[in-house]
């Protein structure tokens, strides 16, 4: 199937070379206090032992890749992750057992293991517990699936214009649902206030001056798929990876992750955001402590964020080469490719935040300026993290035109 965006999409593309980044020189070691090898192995270790644990089939499209000029595509396959439908299960869930095992430690005045905790030897203490997050989706289904595992209570705030399908997909992890008034930040600010009052464990996937621990293990989390990714390459690496960001946290987990394998001969780098909700192109070029405000949800659910997580600006600042900012437009067209396939490849179910990367690379492509100035042509192999499935089932058959299909 071959994908033509309209002009106006393509002209509604934006690209920003990084004045700041570092080319050519390995991964400095004063950023292992965001991205390190040794926190990546500790979580490893320890999610590699969950029950569901299954690493996510990396697919090559190469007839796409043919098909739009380049040498190769690995998408990376998140839909089927724990059964939750998207990578933020690495994260959110991991949050929860950390926040727990950091606080029954403080509890029983004892250093205990993330094992112990998980096996259900402090479950009287754990059940004490009551942790709590802000989401608009797929966070806090992951945050609610970790507690429900470890045996913690959990309340999930939600704006108004979080979909039925999302919400239920938290409650059936035996979460209690808030509903806000407003919108997301009002969401995090009546959450703030309810965990402040009654004692309760924010577990957020962004950071912010003063709560860095809790994100900087979700990221520790997420390079758990990196680590799939590398070993499924076998040796092969890409030239270029197009990761799409909400805040921040799962680009730096790749990029950061694929930096310290890497070292100097990395790939070249590449974030993706809606053209509604740039807050790290913004941040490249106003400061980190510019807010995007936000006037326009984008179909990008999971990426509609204003405000970037500043422990992640660490990595990415000097690590990202192009930031792509897309419009709209251009994601059900792409979602539809993936769902009919071309030629040989697999067909993919892929959600509306998944396919940003994919979406940006082609309207790199079709746009005469941007594949010279990103070094993309036929020899180029590109990365590409196919974020989530299809968390919202409805929204994918009105953006596909059919269900999504059991593969
Ligand atoms: C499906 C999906 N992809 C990508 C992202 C972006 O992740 P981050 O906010 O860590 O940048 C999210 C965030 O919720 C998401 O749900």
């Amino acid at each position: 199937m071959t994908i033509k965006f309209s002009s106006d999409d393509l002209s509604a593309t934006k690209h920003l070379h990084n004045k700041n980044v570092k080319t050519g020189i390995a991964y400095p070691e004063a950023l292992n206090d965001v991205v390190s090898p040794e926190n990546s192995a500790i979580a490893r270790d320890e999610i590699h032992q969950w029950d569901a644990y299954a690493p996510t089939p990396l697919h090559e499209l190469s007839a796409l890749a043919g098909e739009i000029g380049i040498g190769n595509i690995y998408y990376k396959d998140e839909a089927t992750r724990f059964g939750l439908g998207s990578f933020k299960a690495l994260g959110g869930a991991y949050e929860v057992l950390w926040a727990l095992t950091r606080e029954i430690s403080n509890r029983v005045g004892e250093t205990v293991s993330m094992a112990d905790v998980r096996s259900g030897k402090y479950k009287d203490v754990a059940a004490g517990i009551t942790v709590v997050s802000a989401t608009d989706g797929n966070h806090g289904r992951s945050v609610a699936w970790g507690a429900r595992n470890f045996g913690c209570g959990c309340r999930i705030y939600v704006h108004a214009e979080v979909s039925k399908a999302r919400c239920d997909a938290v409650e059936d992890n035996d979460a209690t649902l808030v509903r806000v008034d407003g919108d997301y930040d009002e969401s995090v600010r009546a959450c703030a206030q309810e965990a402040a009052d009654n004692g309760w464990f924010i577990v957020s996937d962004t950071s912010y001056p003063g709560y860095m621990d809790l994100p900087r293990a979700a990221m520790a989390g997420y390079t758990v798929m990196v680590e799939e990714i590398i070993s499924d390459l076998n040796g092969q690496m890409p030239t270029h990876v197009f990761v799409q960001a909400g805040c921040g946290g799962l680009a730096t987990a790749v990029c950061g992750h694929l930096w310290t394998h890497y070292g100097a001969d990395r790939p070249r780098f590449a974030i993706v955001e809606p053209t509604f909700a740039p807050c790290l192109y913004n941040a490249c070029v106003n400061g980190p402590e510019d807010i995007f405000i936000i006037q326009e949800e984008s179909v990008m659910a999971g990426l509609s964020c204003g405000e970037i997580s500043q422990l992640a600006w660490q990595v990415l600042d000097p690590c990202i080469d192009d930031f792509i900012a897309i419009p709209d437009g251009t994601i059900a067209p792409v979602m539809r490719a993936l769902a009919t396939g071309t030629g040989s490849d697999p067909k993919v179910v892929a959600g509306e935040s998944a396919v940003a990367g994919l979406a940006a690379l082609i309207a790199c492509m079709q746009r005469d300026d941007l594949a010279p100035a990103m070094n993309l042509g036929s020899d180029s192999r590109v990365l590409l993290i196919g974020s989530e499935g299809a968390t919202d089932p409805d929204i994918y058959e009105a953006m596909v035109g059919s269900p999504p299909a059991n593969l």
